[in-house]
């Protein structure tokens, strides 16, 4: 058995456009969680420049170190911790972020580890649930990943199924695109499906029948793009909103029941969101919803663990840190850094 984690832990999060740092206590006690956002640096390009995100981190990040161990009342030296972001991502970005974590691990004598964001994503969860209980199933959904994967005990991911194309997050970011909303999109689509009615046009809920937990996002993509298309060439006014709440509803139909499937097919009773998409209204509705009428349990962050932050980097790695884990200060940046074997 691991031992509880204890002690400080720093986390650092710099794999896309977020400088994130938090300080947690004993594992899962938030005492500072900062984030310096960059989206009004990429909004004028329709999407994450890598090299703005890079240098935009190397500016926020020192201060904003120095602003969470303020905040936390906790000085370097107390560090017994520091947890990085080594993939997936930005390989600029993320070597931004692991560039200064393991300057002060070295520093300070503290303990390094490098952790999978993704796996982050599914540990933010326990930030305010309380420690793991496995097994789970996880549905992780963000700008890159749409992934579905068994977790029987805790750093054990076993992959169920993904997105064969598109991510959903990207799905979010580019139908946005297309009805005027700018960058990045989910939020803003989010707040116009409220407006709109669901049912209004009948999207494809592409591999509902497949068999499988795979998913694939460019059949709706190329739908709602055909739909708009077709309707302004007829010279019909098109109801943005209409349009936002249909494709949405399209899509968290496919992942509410490919989740409750994969639940209910291996006998396993609980069920953990994680990623930016989840802080989509609709699919935290449907998947409670439909997940309680299933007999199953469903958690997910509150919205400012959904989407990337440093807490849930730490709080994966004060958990390893427990079970006697260290990273070498030799390891590299790994953009496509996968969560299971
Ligand atoms: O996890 P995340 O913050 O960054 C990555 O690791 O990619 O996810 C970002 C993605 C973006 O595509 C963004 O549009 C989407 O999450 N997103 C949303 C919402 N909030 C963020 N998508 C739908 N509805 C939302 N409310
Ligand atoms: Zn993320």
């Amino acid at each position: 058995m691991s031992a509880a984690p204890g002690g400080l832990t720093l986390g650092i999060e710099t794999s896309c456009d977020e400088t994130a740092v938090a300080v947690i206590e004993n594992g899962f006690t938030i005492r500072s969680n900062l984030i310096a956002a960059q989206e009004h640096l990429h909004e004028r390009f329709g999407g994450v420049v890598p090299e703005v995100a890079a240098r935009a981190h190397v500016e926020a990040l020192n201060p904003l170190l120095e602003r969470a161990l303020a905040d936390a009342g906790v000085g370097f030296d107390e560090l017994d911790t520091v947890a990085c972001t080594v993939g997936p991502g930005l390989v600029g970005a993320l070597l931004v972020g692991m560039a200064a974590a393991k300057t002060l691990a070295l520093a300070t004598g503290s303990r390094f580890v490098g952790v999978n964001h993704l796996e982050g994503h599914i540990w933010a969860n326990f930030l305010v649930h309380g420690p793991p209980e496995p097994p789970y199933i996880c549905l992780v959904v963000s700008g890159g990943h749409t992934m579905l994967v068994h977790m029987p005990e805790p750093h054990r991911y076993e992959l169920l199924g993904q997105t064969l194309d598109d991510a959903a997050g990207e799905a979010f970011d580019k139908v946005a695109r297309l009805l005027g909303l700018g960058f990045p999109g989910g939020p803003a689509l989010d707040r116009l499906s409220r407006e709109g009615d669901p049912a209004a046009v009948r999207f494809p809920r592409s591999m509902s029948d497949s068999g499988d937990l795979d998913f694939s996002m460019s059949g709706l993509k190329t739908a709602v793009l055909r739909y708009v298309k077709q309707e302004r060439a007829a010279g019909r006014e098109i109801s943005a909103a209409d349009v936002a709440a249909s494709f949405q509803e399209a899509i968290v139909d496919v992942q509410v029941s490919k989740t409750v499937r994969a639940a209910t097919e291996r006998g396993i009773g609980a069920v953990l969101l994680g990623g930016g998409v989840v802080a989509n209204t609709r699919l935290r509705e449907r998947m409670q919803a439909d997940g309680e009428a299933a007999g199953l349990v469903v958690r997910y962050p509150p919205l400012e663990l959904c989407t990337d932050n440093a807490a849930m980097i730490a709080c994966v790695g004060a958990a390893r840190a427990a079970r006697g884990e260290a990273t070498s200060l030799d390891i590299g940046a790994d953009p496509n850094l996968r969560l299971t074997a």
